[in-house]
């Protein structure tokens, strides 16, 4: 019924994992497995809901109504068991646009924001471009599983001048679906110290093998007052070109200064498409999501079992969510700049480099598996004949 398995061509439509191959690479020649988006068709649903209202020739300002907040409320009652109240939400234009607000609403310069490393790029340009600092708390890695180091968070939340927390749940890249433990305990530690958390749930709906994401702010009314939740369905839905975005927090107080930042820049307006698309994934997009997971599930089985059998130099942890995988190369004995060239001029395949997600990243690499298998599978190829 849903068809993973078409190869799409996304030439001509200015993909970003396409057409900036050239500027990141050096090259186009290489099969792109690196920008998180999907190669996938989006949900029946939303192209229709897309389509239909292009139809209408007039595209002037457009507003949201309830039927946008009531199909967040729904989804993420039903998705997470998390009830939320419509007056809890507030539109953005992305998450990281809305990270940016909320590290100038609730952090003066010179202050410290704590994230866990190695971690989405973002997270450190949001924080270091405005003036605060990164307080770097570098996760464990025990045997491909990352943990969080509770004992430097409390030492790092202890400090005067740490305001933030920006949590990455799940987490990007290193695929961990944090536990109700691990979460319980990130509270205690922040709220002792009265340090908010701003909690980025954007790969919420794409946690996999039977794990369970919990909002954070989900966790009782004390972890609801002390944080901000930011999710979209942009990842899940793959309509990362429209803004789908929005934050949530039960906190009135926290809402007013959020949206004040975000009104001061004038960034409130919003795109005509983004309610659309938002509204028809939410309302109608469920069964294509099962479908979507399990595929993505496949995906990652076949490549962990090519990994094993073919290339066991490889260290792959089975991502607990999101369609990223961490490949632990350090074994190839390579140095980065022989990693990176051995897979876009060898291996001829693109990946988001380890170390752009920070120190720890040396040695790995990021492979985005959201693409039909026969590509993926075409990219193993290519990287065991390279190496052999
Ligand atoms: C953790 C995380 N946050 C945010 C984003 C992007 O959010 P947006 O496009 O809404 O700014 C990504 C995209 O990869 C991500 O992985």
């Amino acid at each position: 019924m849903y068809d993973f398995d078409r190869v799409i061509d996304r030439s001509g439509t200015n993909a970003y994992k396409f057409d900036l191959r050239e500027r990141y690479f050096g090259t186009n020649d290489v099969l792109p497995l690196w920008v998180a988006d999907m190669d996938f068709a989006a949900p029946a649903a939303v192209q229709k809901a897309i389509v239909d209202r292009a139809r209408h020739e007039v595209y002037g300002y457009t507003i949201r109504k309830e039927e946008f907040t009531n199909a967040i409320v729904n989804w993420c009652g039903t998705q997470h068991q998390w009830p939320i109240n419509a007056d809890w939400i507030e539109y953005s234009p992305g998450v990281v646009p809305a990270l940016a607000f909320s590290i100038l609403a609730f952090t003066n310069k010179g202050d410290g924001v704590i994230i866990n490393t190695p971690v989405y790029p973002p997270f450190y340009s949001v924080i270091a471009d405005n003036g605060r600092r990164v307080i770097k708390n570098s996760l464990i890695n025990r045997d491909g599983r990352y943990e969080i180091d509770f004992n430097l968070l409390e030492e790092q939340a202890s400090q005067e001048t740490t305001k933030v927390f920006l949590l990455c749940s799940p987490h990007n890249p290193v695929g961990r679906v944090w536990t109700l433990d691990e979460l319980q305990k990130i509270h205690e530690i922040c709220s002792r110290h009265q340090v908010l958390v701003l909690a980025d749930e954007i790969h919420s709906d794409l946690a996999l093998f039977d794990h369970q994401h919990i909002p954070f702010a989900s966790l009782h009314n004390e972890a609801a007052m002390n944080s901000i939740v930011f999710m979209a369905p942009s990842k899940t839905f793959n309509i990362a070109g429209f803004s789908t975005s929005y934050v949530v927090t039960a906190n009135e107080k926290l809402l007013k200064a959020y949206r004040d930042t975000q009104n001061r820049l004038q960034l409130h307006m919003g795109h005509l498409f983004s309610g659309v698309a938002l509204t028809s994934a939410y309302n109608e997009g469920r069964d294509w999501l099962k479908a979507l997971k399990s595929y993505l599930e496949a995906n990652i089985l076949s490549l962990e079992a090519y990994l094993a059998k073919n290339l066991p130099e490889l260290q792959f942890y089975r991502p607990e969510a999101t369609y990223l995988t961490w490949i632990d190369f350090r074994k190839l004995g390579m140095t980065q700049k022989e990693l990176k060239s051995f897979l876009v001029d060898k291996a001829k395949v693109g990946l988001n480099d380890g170390m752009s997600f920070g120190q720890e990243g040396r040695g790995f690499m990021r492979l985005n598996v959201a693409s039909p298998r026969k590509v993926i599978e075409q990219a193993l190829v290519q990287i065991s004949e390279a190496l052999r």
